[in-house]
């Protein structure tokens, strides 16, 4: 919901938020990421932020995060019921100016007070522009891994690799995968995906073959960071369920309650998501034989 409806192009109404993360919190998922604390100013369609939480129902199998850029967002954070803070910051020192005005130092030095007053509150570390960035182009893996590291040292316990502007390749992120999976066997990394030039699920496929289980994605692929030109929609939830159930992986998310949902919120925005599948169906969904080919068939037994 968060990353979806950043960049939704129109306000949704904070009920209709609610409506829709109550309806998303009965499908299965382990965890949500409900809304952000970031400056009203940067990010309007999420200046609801604080109404949104206290009105949602809580599941509780799931954990509910929401994005903070800095102390300010953890303050506004810690006013609230939530589980976890994903706080952001990207590889690319040019991406990290346009996005949240800062130095990436001035981003570590933010962070570093955040986890020393997070409180009970889990803190995740965000890597945005992971494989590229859209200012300066094709970003190393040993920045990333740099990164990372700083993030352990002040105490960052998940980390999140995204791929903000959808450029990464399936050998790029099995590569880089490997890379933070090897040195760090027992670290929850999650991989953010965006579709934005059609290889998001295949990448998934390549993080799994790296070691990595954790998926951001969002209803029906819509989503993208406001701050980084050409960014479109993440990896949609439903067409990653569909491929990974199908495919024989267990997760534990109700497919056709997600479809359900995805057309409604795309019914309400007025606008065609760019995820397939809640429009060709699953897989093994079946259509009604024509009759002349039913006749046949009946003849022929
Ligand atoms: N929540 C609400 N307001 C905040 C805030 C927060 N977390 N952090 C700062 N502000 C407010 C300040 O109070 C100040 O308000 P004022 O103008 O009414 O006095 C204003 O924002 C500017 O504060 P400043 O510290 O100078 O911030 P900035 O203008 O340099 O912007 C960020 C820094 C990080 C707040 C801003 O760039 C931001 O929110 N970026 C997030 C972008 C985003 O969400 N991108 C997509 C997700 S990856
Ligand atoms: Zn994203």
């Amino acid at each position: 919901m968060r990353d979806g409806l950043q960049s939704a192009g129109q306000m949704v109404e904070t009920d209709d938020k609610v409506r829709f993360l109550n309806a998303l919190s009965e499908l299965g998922f382990a965890k949500i990421e409900v809304t952000s604390f970031v400056s009203p100013k940067a990010v309007p369609l999420l200046a609801d932020a604080e109404a949104v939480l206290a009105q949602i129902t809580r599941h509780p199998n799931v954990d509910y995060v929401a994005l903070i850029p800095n102390v300010r967002g953890l303050e506004r954070a810690l006013a609230t019921d939530l589980d976890e803070v994903n706080v952001v910051m990207s590889v690319s020192e040019a991406h990290n100016l346009a996005n949240m005005r800062m130095t990436c130092d001035e981003s570590f030095a933010q962070f570093a007070e955040v986890v020393k007053c997070a409180k009970d509150l889990r803190v995740n570390g965000t890597l945005a522009t992971a494989f590229g960035c859209p200012f300066v182009g094709a970003i190393a893996p040993s920045q990333v891994r740099d990164r990372v590291q700083r993030f352990l040292d002040i105490g960052i316990q998940s980390i999140t690799i995204a791929d903000t502007v959808g450029v990464a390749t399936p050998h790029e992120v099995y590569s880089l995968c490997s890379i933070i999976r090897e040195r760090y066997p027992s670290l929850p990394i999650t991989l953010h995906l965006h579709n934005t030039r059609g290889l998001g699920i295949t990448n998934a496929y390549a993080g799994i073959a790296a070691g990595i289980d954790r998926f951001d994605a969002s209803l029906g692929g819509i989503g993208g960071c406001p701050y980084a030109p050409g960014a479109t929609g993440n990896v949609c939830t439903e067409d990653l369920l569909h491929s990974l159930v199908q495919d024989g992986f267990e997760c534990a998310v109700d497919l056709d309650g997600l479809i359900q949902v995805a057309n409604e919120l795309q019914t309400l925005l007025g606008q065609h998501f760019p995820g397939l599948v809640k429009d060709s169906g699953p897989r093994t969904r079946l259509h009604p034989l024509p009759a002349s080919v039913a006749e046949r068939m009946q003849r022929s037994d």
